[in-house]
């Protein structure tokens, strides 16, 4: 039985994988924040752990609490998107802080916690950034404190897949498409049902040729 660690499962993409990764077999473990939501994680099948990724001592505590050896897949899904601002709104440094911690320092404190168990499985992992975070095919400035993160986490999964990969690791950053979540939105292009099918398929399928690249949901490759 393959072992799938979801971070940021609470609710929208992350709580997908988890759902769906359950109801294929995998034993998931599936991170959460508020109490409320291990329930909804139990209910589909997989193990609930609380982890706010914000508190660093949490994140440096965490292999302690994971009780797996081995990761053969881990999505790191947890994100914000700050204020949405539309130009160039000079960010608020609670707001700056609270974007760059999420998405950028909870994965730089999170994966060197996880190498060795995604060596141990030559595992997959796999990091949901945003074609925000895209700087070659940037056309406007909405919501750069999130486009700036995103191009920081791209940079951070790109450090990890030239040191994770000869390990056997296959390191990946995706953009989820536009997806209906309570970040999307209601008009967003795509529903969480297919944007995860469609990353667990790539996922699946991906091999050595995959590490360290920045893919769209449906497999094909972006350009950083
Ligand atoms: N939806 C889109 O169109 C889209 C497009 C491009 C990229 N993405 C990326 O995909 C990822 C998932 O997005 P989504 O649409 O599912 O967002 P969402 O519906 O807003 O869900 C965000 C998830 O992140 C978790 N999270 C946020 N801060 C956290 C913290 N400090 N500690 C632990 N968990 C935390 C939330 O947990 P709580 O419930 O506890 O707040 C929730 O589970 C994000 O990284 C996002 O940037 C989304």
């Amino acid at each position: 039985m393959s072992t799938v660690l979801v971070v940021g499962a609470s609710r929208g993409i992350g709580h997908e994988f988890a759902r769906q990764y359950a109801a294929d077999g995998a034993r998931v473990i599936a991170t959460h924040r508020k109490p409320e939501d291990a329930e909804r994680l139990r209910a589909v099948g997989a193990r609930p752990l609380a982890l706010d990724v914000l508190d660093a001592a949490a994140l440096a505590d965490f292999g302690a609490r994971l009780a797996a050896d081995r990761i053969d897949v881990a999505i790191l899904a947890a994100g914000v998107y700050g204020p949405r601002t539309t130009g160039l709104e000079p960010p608020a440094p609670t707001d700056f802080d609270a974007v760059m911690h999420t998405n950028v320092r909870a994965p730089m404190l999170l994966i060197p916690v996880l190498a060795p168990r995604l060596v141990a499985a030559r595992g997959k992992l796999a990091v949901l950034s945003s074609r925000m975070g895209a700087t070659g095919t940037m056309g406007h400035a909405t919501g750069w404190l999130y486009r700036a993160s995103k191009a920081a986490l791209n940079n951070v999964l790109k450090s990890a897949s030239l040191e994770l990969g000869p390990q056997g690791v296959i390191c990946m950053a995706f953009h989820p498409g536009w997806v209906r979540t309570d970040m999307g939105g209601a008009s967003a292009d795509i529903d969480v049902t297919e944007s995860v099918a469609r990353m667990r398929y790539v996922i699946a399928a991906a091999n050595d040729s995959h590490n360290g690249k920045f893919l769209n949901y449906n497999g094909e490759q972006l350009s950083w």
